[in-house]
């Protein structure tokens, strides 16, 4: 049993026996017992009734495939292979599978068990609160294309959750997703081979933050949309189908226009500009000065305006 289809049924938030539950899921009541408990320790909020059955007691934001087609259109749909899942390792790892044999695949999921972060990193991707969402494209031009597109997908990012309610979406370069000095979001970029005809396969790995509220195990100031914006419905599917048709949209533009046509609007979101900043190794101090024509960060220093390549060296702050 999907423990997502338990919980579809619970979200009336009516009282439900375990024998009811069981024989519309056809599966024992022990099942249905083992599965509450489950989502119980998952954090879903759960009241046990005795002698009654159990009930839902806050708001579910359940992801759903045909909801996310829903509110998709037409052309966007018929583009795409959708997949959305209750579990996987990690969304990027399930497209890289399914691009042998699919076509534009995206694949959805509930939680992550091995999520990937940048720079080796893990993704904090715990079950029901977030949204691990990956897509699998094909670009025209070859690799020498690819320059900026991870900058282009933080601006696809930031538009569509201005469009599903946020507002002020910072990026820091190269394509982090900040609001008010905290970090939400991240995407992961992935290239998986160059195909004939000049197309690149690549992967795009997109992490947002958005009903989380505990997280030890992360090391920098984060947040959650929901943190920042408590008082907004966020629905985790009209997140889902923004993204995908803001980042098809941009990826076509791209490849017709290239990264210069999102030079400026990368730039009006850079929460480095004109601070002090350091590279990782400590080596280059120099004050933010936004991107150059390729998507490098550039640093006035003492010494003139120097070019910093996104995966060479990162960027931080300085003290
Ligand atoms: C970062 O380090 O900032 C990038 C994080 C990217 C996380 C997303 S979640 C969906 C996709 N699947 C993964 O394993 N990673 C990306």
């Amino acid at each position: 049993m999907k423990s997502n289809a338990l919980l579809s049924l619970l979200s009336d938030r009516e009282i439900h026996s375990g024998e009811s539950l069981a024989q519309t899921l056809g599966v024992s009541r022990t099942a249905v017992w083992k599965h509450i408990r489950k989502a119980i320790a998952e954090g879903t909020n759960i009241r046990t009734i005795r002698g009654q059955g159990y009930q839902l007691v806050s708001d579910l934001d359940l992801i759903d495939r045909d909801t996310i087609l829903g509110e998709l259109d037409p052309v966007t749909r018929e583009q795409i292979q959708l997949a959305v899942l209750d579990e996987v390792d990690s969304t990027n790892a399930e497209v890289a599978r399914q691009l042998a044999t699919t076509r534009c695949p995206v694949v959805l999921s509930d939680c992550q068990t091995s999520g990937r972060g940048r720079r080796g990193r893990n993704w904090t991707s715990p079950k029901g609160q977030n949204l691990y969402l990956s897509l699998g494209l094909s670009i025209r031009g070859g690799f020498a294309a690819l320059d900026g597109l991870s900058l282009v997908l933080g601006v696809a990012v930031a538009n569509a959750i201005e469009r599903a309610g946020g507002s002020g979406i910072g990026l820091k370069w190269p394509n982090d997703l900040f609001v008010e000095g905290q970090k939400f979001g991240g995407i992961l970029v992935e290239i998986q081979g160059e195909l004939q005809e000049g197309y690149v396969q690549i992967i795009a790995g997109i992490g947002i933050n958005v009903h989380m509220t505990h997280a030890d195990e992360v090391d920098q100031p984060w947040t959650s949309l929901a943190r920042r914006w408590p008082d907004r419905a966020w629905s985790r599917n009209q997140l889902a189908s923004k993204m995908i048709r803001e980042i098809l949209l941009a990826v076509t533009e791209f490849e017709s226009g290239g990264f210069q046509r999102f030079r400026d609007r990368w730039q009006q979101r850079d929460v480095f500009s004109g601070l002090a900043l350091v590279t990782r190794d400590g080596k280059l101090h120099g004050v933010g000065a936004g991107i150059d024509s390729t998507g490098n960060y550039l640093l006035s220093t003492e010494s003139g305006v120097v070019p910093v390549r996104a995966g060479d060296i990162s960027l931080r702050v300085s003290k």
